[in-house]
This record gives C-alpha cells, sequence and structure tokens, in this order.
C-alpha cells in the first residue's frame, strides 16, 4: 500500500473558501483531514493531530500567518509547511519563506499542481518519498568541493555502470557553465537544460523525457548549457522542479556538480537521497572534502547518506589511507585508482566502465553501482519495499 499525505489545512481569515476548496487536491495520494477555519483553532487541532504536511491559506499579507508557520515549524522542523495565498503583496513572500515555509502557492491554482507541490516538498524534506503512487528514485549528488576531483568521470561512469545492470539512470549535469557530461559520455548537445528552461509553460516528465539525450549504455543525460552565457537562465526553483520529476522517472537520477555550494548545487544537494563525496589523495582536496562533509552536516544532511570516493587511492603521494580516515574523519567507502586509459576513456568519450571492463577503475565503478543498489533498499524513507507497481510507473514514464 502506498503511504498517502495527510494533510492539515489551517485557514486564515479572509480566504474566499471557493478559491481555496477548488484549489485543495481531492485525491493524488494527498488525504486533507481537516480544513480549519481560524488559526488559532488551527494550532488546537495541530495539537491533537500528527499530519505529515501543513498547508496554510492566507489572503494576502498576514502576520498572523506568519506567527503560525513559525510556531508550526518550531513545533516540528520535519513536518513541511506550504503557504497558499491570494496575491502575493510585496515582501510578504521573503517573509513566508523566513518564518519557516517551505514552498508558496498564488491562488487560483490547479488542485494538481497544489498535489505536486505537497510532494514535492515533502521528497525534498524526506530525501526520497513515495507519493501518488510513485515511488522516487534515488538522486546521488556527486560533489567534491575541489575542481578536478574526478566528478564528472564518477557520475558519468556511476550511470553507465547502473545502466549496464538494467536500472533507468539519467545524468544530470549541473555544471551550467562548463558543463563536460556530453563530452565525457560521448553525447552531442542537440538539446540540454537551456533548451528545456526556455521552453516555458510547466513541466512534466513526457516534456523533460524529450530533452534528455540517450547514450548507448540506456542512461540518459540532460547536457549543460553550450555556452557559459546560457547558465542565469537555468533557475533554482526550476531545477527543483526538474529533479522531483527526474526522480518519478529514473530509478536513478545522478547529479554532475561544479566545485563548491552554489545555490544550485545546494538545490540539489536539499532534493537528493545520496551524496557521494569525491576526495584525492593530496592533503588541499581533503581539507576540502573535510570542510565539505562539515557543511553538509551544517545543512542537517544525514551522515549515513553520504559515501566518500577516494579518486587516485594508489598514488603514491605519501599519504596513507589511515591519514586519510585521520584527516576527514572517515573510512571512504570506495577507491578509485588512477588509470591512464581514464584520460584515454574521457577523451573517446566512451565510460571506462564499459570500455575497459577489467580494469580496477572499471571494477570500482561496478562496485559504486551496486553500493547505491544496495542503500536504495536500505534508506528509503517508505517503510515498506517498493513494489513492482510503483517501479512500473516509473518505467511507464521513463519512454
Ligand atoms: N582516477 C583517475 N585516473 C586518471 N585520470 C583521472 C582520474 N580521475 C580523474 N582523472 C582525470 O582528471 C581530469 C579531471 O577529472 P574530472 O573532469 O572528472 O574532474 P571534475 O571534478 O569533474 O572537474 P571539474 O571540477 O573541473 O568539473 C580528467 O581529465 C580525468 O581524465
Ligand atoms: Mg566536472
Amino acid at each position: 500500500m502506498t503511504e498517502r499525505i495527510q494533510t492539515l489545512v489551517a485557514v486564515d481569515a479572509g480566504v474566499d473558501r471557493h478559491e481555496l476548496q477548488s484549489a485543495l487536491p481531492d485525491d493524488s495520494g494527498i488525504d486533507i483531514i481537516g480544513i480549519v477555519e481560524g488559526l488559532d483553532e488551527s494550532w488546537q487541532t495541530l495539537q491533537e493531530i500528527s499530519p505529515s504536511i501543513v498547508v496554510v491559506a492566507c489572503a494576502g499579507y498576514s502576520d498572523r500567518a506568519l506567527y503560525f508557520i513559525d510556531s508550526a515549524v518550531k513545533q516540528d522542523r520535519q513536518r513541511p509547511v506550504v503557504v497558499l495565498t491570494v496575491g502575493s503583496p510585496n515582501g510578504f513572500v521573503r517573509r513566508v519563506f523566513e518564518s519557516g515555509a517551505d514552498d508558496i502557492v498564488t491562488l487560483p491554482e490547479l488542485p494538481d499542481r497544489v498535489a505536486f507541490t505537497l510532494m514535492k516538498v515533502l521528497a525534498r524534506r524526506q530525501g526520497a518519498a513515495i507519493a501518488s503512487g510513485v515511488a522516487l528514485g534515488a538522486m546521488v549528488c556527486v560533489l567534491g568541493p575541489k575542481g578536478g576531483t574526478g566528478k564528472t568521470l564518477i557520475a558519468t561512469n556511476l550511470a553507465a555502470a547502473l545502466a549496464s545492470q538494467g536500472e533507468h539512470a539519467v545524468v544530470v549535469d549541473l555544471d551550467l557553465q562548463f558543463g563536460d557530461v556530453g563530452l565525457a559520455l560521448g553525447l552531442r548537445p542537440d538539446k540540454t537544460i537551456y533548451d528545456l528552461a526556455r521552453s516555458g509553460g510547466s513541466l512534466d516528465a513526457e516534456k523533460l523525457a524529450a530533452y534528455l539525450v540517450e547514450h548507448s549504455s540506456g542512461a540518459k543525460a540532460l547536457l549543460a548549457p553550450t555556452r557559459p552565457d546560457q547558465a542565469g537562465a537555468v533557475g533554482v526553483d526550476f531545477l527543483r522542479d526538474v529533479f522531483a520529476h527526474l526522480r518519478t522517472m529514473a530509478d536513478f537520477v545522478i547529479v554532475d556538480t561544479p566545485p563548491g555550494f552554489t545555490p544550485e548545487v545546494i538545490a540539489a544537494i536539499d532534493t537528493s537521497s545520496h551524496v557521494c563525496m569525491i576526495g584525492m589523495l593530496d592533503s588541499l582536496s581533503l581539507k576540502n572534502t573535510k570542510l565539505g562533509l562539515e557543511t553538509l552536516d551544517l545543512m542537517g544532511y544525514d551522515q549515513s547518506r553520504i559515501a566518500i570516493v577516494l579518486n587516485r587511492a594508489d598514488s603514491r603521494v605519501g599519504i596513507t589511507h589511515e591519514d586519510v580516515d585521520a584527516i576527514i574523519g572517515r573510512a571512504p567507502s570506495i577507491f578509485v585508482p588512477s588509470d591512464r586509459q581514464i584520460p584515454i576513456s574521457i577523451n573517446d568519450g566512451e565510460p571506462i566502465v564499459l570500455a575497459e571492463e577489467r580494469t580496477d577503475a572499471a571494477r570500482s565503478f561496478r562496485a559504486l553501482a551496486e553500493y547505491y543498489i544496495a542503500q536504495r533498499g536500505e534508506t528509503e524513507s517508505s517503510p515498506e519495499p517498493e513494489t513492482a507497481d510503483a517501479k512500473s510507473r516509473r518505467r511507464f514514464a521513463w519512454r
């Protein structure tokens, strides 16, 4: 059975009940367990029941609503709050987010869009969620705070390794200015994330699928813009939407990132179910890996969902694996050796995991794929194993 989203709607004074009612989802995996008039009354109700999400409806700027959001967030930081408002007067949207709300929807809006927002914020909070009968695929955000650590190498080989094990994998190139996933996979950038962002209109799985480029392994890619000046067209809210949709389509969404914690990278981390942190055997890179792990800790990212991959792990540079454990505070899960076939495979646009199957490097990428396949089962937020039905719905969206 699929977990449904238990939703309490707290209604501030002045809200047009008819308009509110016509925006509320009546199915789509959402159960409205209460619509309470008045925020004091809603607060009382909130003490008595435990919804998985709180919706606050208000008619424009409302200090009462801001106070309510703030209190609801402080009461339970894991439970998302979404605001439905008629119009969004100056400064209100910012205050809503400052109060700790997860999202804001301006009415009138279609019930499906509201339902989608609710699912999205819940997925963002939980890392992985079951919603509307579709079990979300895992999303692995590949990070390496320092440039050139092997993020693109690892993201592309992981996607190819997953695809060759029968998983539907899509790799997103979030290095919006200088992305080279297309080069590493030998794909022509006939369509990119820039074209998708510029296409206008709302996003859905079918439309998104049309902008993915397929690799011979079966993995698909959402490629970076072809020119750095196009990166500005790809906004953070749009990206959150893209990630949320991709997770309903693919078994694995692998995100290759630029160095550093840019707003786009933070959005990807937020939406992800797992982080793959890449370090290299040099003290500068390891220092940055440690800083990256500390940043994830500050963001409240669950440490058990972070894997460390040590790249160029066999380099003889005077740093032992024990030193690595001591510097970054934990042991890497996977070691990728240096291999001169790696730059060759990147130049050829053919991931080494497929091109040179017998190398230790290829073995390490297969091990990484197996690691995530095993992890998915262990950390899915659903208490139940994934159903064949949920998987088949993703497969439908994939085609
Ligand atoms: N294990 C390895 N053995 C040999 N060469 C490697 C290895 N790992 C990475 N390289 C080489 O290092 C270079 C940088 O790798 P890659 O592009 O994957 O790093 P990146 O972290 O994505 O860089 P950027 O931060 O610039 O996006 C590539 O040319 C790649 O061929
Ligand atoms: Mg890169």
